[in-house]
């Protein structure tokens, strides 16, 4: 059987298998996928193992991402802007190379399924981490009029802002300053705050008289605190489950060169995660 694996730290909340596999058996096969717990000293020796024993494709998640692009020397373009590795697969020369789907994985999961439109709105991404490293590049090529990142440490923003010169109409502030640059149609949350179940402090000043929309890039049973927050000030939501799937189907392209549907893989974990 075809081996797969998804390697982080912690990794036991990862849906990775299940999408993974409602993907094959779309195309009539099964596939082995292993969620992989992998000790902080020892990722890159795991990673060359696995492939060594016949694996072939690896998911790479928190907080490794950064780690599998330092290490990879054969990288797609995505993943050199993100400065990070999401998904690997050996080529035909025995060559490990490295790519990131997250961008694609969010754009698909706005303009397809979600259908929002970004064009001509002006878009509020809050965290200057890895996580929106990955996705400013797709989001700027949905032609908003204005992106701008908003973090609680200034300095990172603008070392952030620095990788990507070449963007115009993306700025930045530190997130006690975000007042000034409002309003925003559409307001999404880069930090890793969801994913300890904190808030993120924003005003009710930020939001446009529109309509408005909030994306938070983590995803749980229950609402974040960013998008309750959203919720109760009349916007449309979205947590980051349809993203999830979106990046998952690019890397089992990558690997096995087939694109699985992702509407009822999306339905099934919404209905039963
Ligand atoms: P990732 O790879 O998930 O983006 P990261 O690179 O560690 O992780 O970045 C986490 C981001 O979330 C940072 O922008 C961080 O802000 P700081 O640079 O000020 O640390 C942001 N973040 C985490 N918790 C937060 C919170 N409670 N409020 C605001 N921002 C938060």
């Amino acid at each position: 059987m075809k081996r797969f694996a998804v390697f982080g730290n912690p990794i036991k909340h990862s849906y990775s298998p299940i999408i993974h596999s409602l993907f094959a058996e779309q195309f009539g096969f099964e596939i082995c996928y292993e969620k992989c717990l992998i000790n902080k000293h020892e990722f890159v020796a795991e990673v060359e193992k696995f492939f060594d024993d016949g694996g072939m494709g690896l998911n790479i998640t928190v907080p490794f991402k950064q780690e599998a692009y330092r290490f990879l020397s054969n990288l797609s373009e995505r993943s050199i802007e993100a400065g990070s590795v999401n998904t690997i697969k050996k080529d035909y020369n025995g060559n490990l190379c490295g790519d990131n789907t997250d961008g694609l994985g969010l754009k698909v999961d706005l303009v397809k399924n979600l259908k929002w439109n970004i064009s001509n709105k002006r878009v509020l991404i809050i965290g200057a981490g890895g996580a929106t490293r990955g996705i400013l590049r797709s989001l700027f090529s949905l032609n908003p009029s204005q992106i701008v990142i908003a973090n609680r440490t200034p300095g990172k923003v603008l070392s952030l802002l620095s990788h990507f010169k070449s963007l115009h109409n993306v700025s930045g502030c530190s997130l006690d300053n975000v007042n000034k640059e409002a309003p925003f149609d559409i307001i999404i949350n880069a930090t890793s705050a969801s994913l300890n179940n904190e808030a993120v402090f924003l005003s009710d000043q930020i939001i446009s008289e529109d309509e408005f929309f909030c994306y938070d890039l983590a995803y749980s049973d229950s609402l974040t605190p960013f998008l309750d927050w959203g919720l109760k000030r009349g916007a449309e939501i979205s947590d980051g489950i349809g993203m999830l799937v979106e990046q998952a189907a690019e890397s089992f392209s990558i690997w096995l060169d087939k694109a699985p549907q992702t509407e009822s893989v999306i339905k099934y974990l919404k209905n039963n995660y």
